[in-house]
């Protein structure tokens, strides 16, 4: 099947059951998502497919053929940032980091279609992205920051 990652496209041939986690991280090398839980509990894989933020432990191969993927990796270069991974910077967000491309994507996703989101929005739509290191409250400054910035571009 072929597929798009981060603007250049791939064919891959993969059992139809593999999830797109394991296509992008075991076929393809793009290790910046990560694994979790398996179970679509915890939110570290999160990539957009089509635009939308998905749990990739979640999306079967046999599903994917045509699917356009953005991974952490693709979302923004070291000199050129995503407003998210840059406002995750100056918010010094992680801390282990193990949660933290899951995050990024899920956020990137929310200011796509509400840019401007209240606490409330914020909490509500990162509540499915576990952070056991509790950065919580740095998350939803971090949102407030991209949105800000995202707004003056
Ligand atoms: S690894 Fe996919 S949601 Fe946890
Ligand atoms: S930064 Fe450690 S799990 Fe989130």
């Amino acid at each position: 099947m072929k597929i798009t990652v981060n603007g250049q496209q791939h064919e891959v041939t993969v059992e139809d059951d593999m999830p797109l986690l394991w296509i992008l991280r075991d076929e393809l090398g793009y290790t910046g998502t990560k694994y979790g839980c398996g179970i679509a509990q915890c939110g570290a894989c999160t990539v957009h497919l089509d635009g939308f933020a998905v749990r990739s432990c979640q999306i079967p191969a046999s599903t994917l053929d045509g699917a356009d993927i953005t991974t952490v990796e693709g979302l923004g270069t070291p000199d050129a940032m995503h407003a998210v991974q840059q406002a995750w910077v100056d918010h010094q967000v992680a801390q282990c980091g193990y949660c933290q491309s899951g995050q990024i994507m899920q956020a990137a996703a929310l200011l796509e279609t509400n840019p401007d989101p209240t606490d409330d929005d914020i909490d509500t739509v990162m509540s499915g992205n576990l952070c056991r290191c509790g950065t919580y409250p740095r998350v939803r400054a971090a949102v407030k920051t991209a949105a800000a910035n995202l707004k003056e571009v």
